[in-house]
């Protein structure tokens, strides 16, 4: 058993008015889970929470934030040993767990709760593997899946043109070179990786430069 930080916001919620509660489930993704998802009320979904009287919740995704299933002294541990427990599979059993396990202020459980789960990019993919795997799909009536790839791509080139316009665009706003620097460190990272010798600090000096600046 570990400890895994939730977020909750009841405020458009009542549950002595419903005996059929709609909870929707926003899926923490790889960061620690930030509480604009359940603050933000002119975000969309929030909107469809107050439209719903929704009771709102974020779950923290395991090895981020202060969610670990080993620790460390106070941080998380992260030797290779632990890292075997950081998949998708185990984050979707997670999400099982915690649907099955959910006891609304410590100690009410829903008899007829109806679970929607929202996520968007990795999260989006947890989101719709958790509703279409046969395992997990009666735990949910829905999910909005957002910028949610499917199945895994070993070249996902789709993702760094963005991020390759993302930054040319951003830099030709800033008047920066950040992007030419950006495209010169991924050059003298490809170089070096297929070296044997790859220590040159003085190359990535450049890099770090950039990041500053961003
Ligand atoms: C919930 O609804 C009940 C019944 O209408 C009402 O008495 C109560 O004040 C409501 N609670 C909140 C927190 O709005
Ligand atoms: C725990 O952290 C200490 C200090 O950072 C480190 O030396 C040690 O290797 C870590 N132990 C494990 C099991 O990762
Ligand atoms: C940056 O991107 C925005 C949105 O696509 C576009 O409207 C704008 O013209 C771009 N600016 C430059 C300098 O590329």
């Amino acid at each position: 058993m570990w400890n895994q930080r939730v977020q909750v916001n009841q405020k458009f919620f009542n549950a002595s008015v419903t005996d059929r509660p709609i909870i929707f489930l926003m899926i923490g993704g790889e960061g620690p889970a930030e509480q604009k998802w359940v603050c933000r009320e002119d975000y969309t979904y929030m909107k469809l929470a107050k439209q719903y009287n929704a009771l709102v919740i974020q779950v923290e995704h395991r090895f981020f934030g202060k969610s670990y299933p080993y620790k460390n002294g106070t941080m998380g541990d992260m030797s290779t040993s632990t890292l075997r427990f950081l998949t998708s599979q185990q984050a979707l059993e997670d999400l099982a767990y915690f649907i099955k396990n959910y006891k609304f202020n410590d100690n009410v459980a829903f008899t007829n709760p109806r679970w929607i789960v929202f996520g968007g990019s990795y999260p989006g993919s947890l989101c719709e593997w958790f509703r279409a795997d046969p395992r997990y799909s009666s735990l949910t009536l829905g999910g909005i899946c957002s910028s949610a790839p499917l199945l895994p791509k070993v070249d996902f080139y789709e993702y760094a043109e963005v991020m390759e316009f993302a930054f040319k665009n951003w830099s030709a706003i800033q008047k920066t070179n950040c992007d030419q620097l950006i495209r010169e460190g991924f050059c003298q990272l490809r170089q070096n990786t297929y070296t044997d010798s790859s220590s040159d600090a003085g190359s990535l000096a450049s890099i770090s430069t950039c990041h500053a600046s961003l």
